[in-house]
Parts: structure tokens; C-alpha cells; sequence
């Protein structure tokens, strides 16, 4: 399995003070930005002014996930800002073969997300088209849900399908991710953890991610 990677969620963090919060998450591969617009997801959080701001003062790649309504309009913009990846939802997208190519002509990695209930089968014949995908393991909207072990199977059969095709995808989980979680994560095959809470709610995140990383290198190196 290739590097695993921890992306902080900020959506646990000071929205007021996001330059310092960025600050305690040095260790991080990169920063995860939750972009909900109240429509496809019932919670509102920011949009492409404030992550502009983020990705001017970050010294970590930015890695945005957009749980946003027609996402063919509006994720390329996100591309545009120099970000180093965007990830779509494919139930918010009406052609997520186009707007895969669309975010990489503008140079960003194209990620493409899966609902809990979504199934991964029909999306195998575009794994081609991505850079990486990410299996929901909550119901997307909000911080601090429950890991859905009912989602354990998608991934395994993803990984499977992603070492099948020879292709370099990072396979990324996101929700619910802790130290009791993501080794059950890691061993179905994920590769890149999003983390919201159990780093934020922790009283030192860098440590939180440390613990996390360990955590998941044991599995894929055992
Ligand atoms: C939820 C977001 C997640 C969220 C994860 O819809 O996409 O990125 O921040 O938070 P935790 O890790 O607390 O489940
Ligand atoms: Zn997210």
C-alpha cells in the first residue's frame, strides 16, 4: 500500500482563528476543507473567497471537499485557485467524466466522493479519470458522527478494484475516523484518512495526528 496520509479536517476547528489552527497541524499531509453550501448537505460552512484566504496562508497542500449542488459550475473555480486537490460528489454531478477532466486541466488532483450508500461499481470504468476517490464513511454534513462500518465492504472492493487497474489513486475515507476506527479503515485499503474531531478535539492535534499515523502504518505494514 502506498504512504498513508492524515488530512485534518478543519470543519472541527476555530473558524475564527483558522490561520493559528492551521498552525497546530503541521505534521499533517494536508489540509481537508469542508465545503457545504446547505443544499446538497443540510449545513452551511464556507465557500471560494475563504478558501482562497486559506490556500494564501497555508503552508500545507489543500485537499477541498465540496458537498455542494452542481458541483459541474462551481468546482472548477475551487481548481483555479491553485488548490491541490478537488473532490466532487458524483450524485452533485451531471457529467463527472467532463468536470474530472475540467478540475485537472485547471491543475489540481481530481478527487470524486461516494455517499454512504453509493455504490462504487458503476464509477469502476473512470478510475482512469481520477486521482482519487473518497468513500464517505458518515453521511456527509457534519463533524463528529459515528464511523458507518457498512461501508467497510465499498472500500475493500474499491482498493481491490484500484490495485486491479494498476493506477496511482489514493483512496481516501472520511468521517468518523479516530484511533478506534481507522485501523479497520486501513486494513479494507484505505490510504488517505480524513480526520475532523480526533485531531481538533484533542488537545494537541499534532500529537492526535502522530497517534493516528502510527496507527494506520501498522496495518499496512503487517
Ligand atoms: C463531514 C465532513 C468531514 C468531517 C469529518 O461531512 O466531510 O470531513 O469534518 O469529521 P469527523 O472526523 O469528526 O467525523
Ligand atoms: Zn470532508
Amino acid at each position: 500500500m502506498s504512504k498513508c496520509c492524515i488530512n485534518p479536517s478543519i470543519l472541527s476547528a476555530d473558524f475564527v482563528n483558522l490561520q493559528a489552527e492551521l498552525e497546530r497541524i503541521s505534521t499533517a499531509d494536508a489540509v481537508h476543507v469542508d465545503v457545504m453550501d446547505n443544499h446538497f448537505v443540510p449545513n452551511l460552512t464556507l465557500g471560494l473567497p475563504v478558501v482562497q484566504r486559506i490556500q494564501e496562508v497555508s503552508a500545507l497542500p489543500l485537499d477541498a471537499h465540496l458537498m455542494i449542488s452542481d458541483a459541474d459550475r462551481w468546482a472548477p473555480a475551487y481548481a483555479e485557485l491553485g488548490l491541490a486537490s478537488v473532490t466532487f460528489h458524483v450524485e452533485a454531478a451531471a457529467a463527472p467524466v467532463k468536470l474530472a477532466r475540467d478540475i485537472r486541466d485547471r491543475g489540481a488532483k481530481a478527487g470524486m466522493a461516494l455517499r454512504p450508500a453509493t455504490p462504487v461499481e458503476p464509477y469502476l470504468d473512470m478510475l482512469s479519470e481520477l486521482d482519487m476517490l473518497l468513500i464517505m464513511t458518515v453521511e456527509p454534513g457534519f463533524g463528529g458522527q459515528k464511523f458507518l462500518d457498512i461501508t467497510l465492504p465499498k472500500i475493500r472492493r474499491a482498493a481491490e478494484a484500484i490495485r486491479g487497474s494498476g493506477l496511482p489513486l489514493a483512496l481516501q475515507v472520511d468521517g468518523g475516523i479516530s484511533a478506534d476506527t481507522i485501523e479497520r479503515a486501513a486494513e479494507a485499503g484505505a490510504n488517505v484518512f480524513v480526520a475532523g474531531s480526533a485531531v481538533y478535539g484533542s488537545g494537541d492535534p499534532d500529537e492526535a495526528i502522530r497517534k493516528l499515523r502510527e496507527a494506520a502504518e501498522a496495518v499496512s505494514n503487517g
